[in-house]
């Protein structure tokens, strides 16, 4: 379907961007930006797969699980985006092409920052930049079970604020399952995870599933925190997890209302009950909640196109 916004999206090296989000120079430069430091630590996830829920998650292992430090910091205090102006997080910048084009590259701007940073981005393995694939930094890559993916992105994005003609959750699913990057912002579901994937190996990448930290936060933490070098006493383990859960993140302003304003206005203009969307990054935060949006049909479609993808990479999600 068509987007409101002509020339909304670019391509580079086949993967679309939006840019009423996204610096695209930032983007264009990543593989070739040189001044990423030792100590850096930079989350990668694909949109809707929990991303400011990890924030919070390797932020609080990175101070040593000390919550008193982190909680009055608010959610977009706590890491610095690499190709989304941080500026669209503080409210200052629209979400326009043009606001977005006459923002500094992201990354320029993170230079100024004190070590260690926390970095984080929806980039794919592949728009990396050139020292961490060989080694530098430390990634911790998110994955979350696609259909909860399509089903958060479909609800957030499926408005009339975006498109002439509102998506269904069919033509969502299409694109999803389209082979090429071209159909997805940030490219396809399966390239982003696959490639994460495959390379978790390397001691400097760290995959967590979204489903793992839903059942199993205190082994995610100490996992976390073994690749992170950091120990954390383990009296502290339980009250990190439980300052993580959903309802508590959700009732805390500093991390609950991130993106208020936009959830507002996105239910206004469609008057309808977007799932009782909380906000934008806060939607239910269950691992099968996709059992009540897909049909039969839709679930057997996606599994018959990604099931022997999945099956042939190792890749196993426990919800799907
Ligand atoms: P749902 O739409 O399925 O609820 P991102 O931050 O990458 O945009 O991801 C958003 C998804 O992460 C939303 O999924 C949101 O509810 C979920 N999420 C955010 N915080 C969470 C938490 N503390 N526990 C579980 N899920 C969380």
């Amino acid at each position: 379907p068509e987007f409101k916004s002509e020339g909304q999206f670019e391509i580079i090296d086949g993967t679309c961007f939006s840019k009423d989000m996204t610096n695209v120079e930032a983007v264009r430069g990543m593989k070739t930006y040189d001044k990423m430091r030792d100590d850096d630590v930079i989350i990668s996830s694909y949109p809707r797969s929990g991303t400011h829920w990890s924030i919070a998650l390797v932020d609080l292992v990175m101070h040593g699980g000390d919550i008193e430090t982190v909680k009055e910091r608010h959610i977009h205090e706590r890491s610095i985006w690499m190709d989304v102006p941080m500026t669209v997080f503080r409210g200052e910048t629209d979400l326009s092409m043009k606001a977005i084009e006459e923002t500094p590259n992201p990354m320029i701007v993170a230079e100024s920052a004190p070590s260690p940073r926390l970095l984080s981005t929806h980039l794919p393995y592949n728009f990396m930049p050139e020292s961490v694939k060989q080694g530098k930094c430390k990634v911790v890559a998110i994955l979350r079970n696609p259909k909860s993916v399509l089903v958060s992105n479909h609800l957030l994005h499926a408005v009339p604020e975006l498109f002439d003609v509102v998506p269904t959750l069919d033509n969502s699913i299409d694109a999803m399952l389209a082979d090429t990057q071209d159909q997805m912002v940030y490219g396809s579901w399966y390239n982003h995870v696959s490639r994460w994937w495959l390379n978790r190996d390397k001691a400097n990448i760290h995959c967590i599933l979204y489903e793992d930290m839903k059942m199993n936060m205190g082994d995610v933490i100490k996992g976390l925190a073994r690749f992170l070098n950091k120990s954390i006493p383990n009296e502290r383990i339980e009250k990190m997890a439980e300052h993580l859960q959903f309802d508590k993140m959700l009732k805390n302003p500093k991390t609950g209302k991130a993106f208020e304003k936009l959830q507002v206005d996105s239910l206004e203009a469609t008057g309808q009950d977007l799932d009782a969307l909380k906000t934008s990054h806060m939607r239910k935060g269950t691992i099968d909640d996709w059992k009540t949006k897909l049909t039969v049909a839709q679930n057997e479609r996606i599994d018959a196109h990604l099931g022997p993808k999945l099956k042939n990479i190792g890749l196993k999600f426990p919800s799907i």
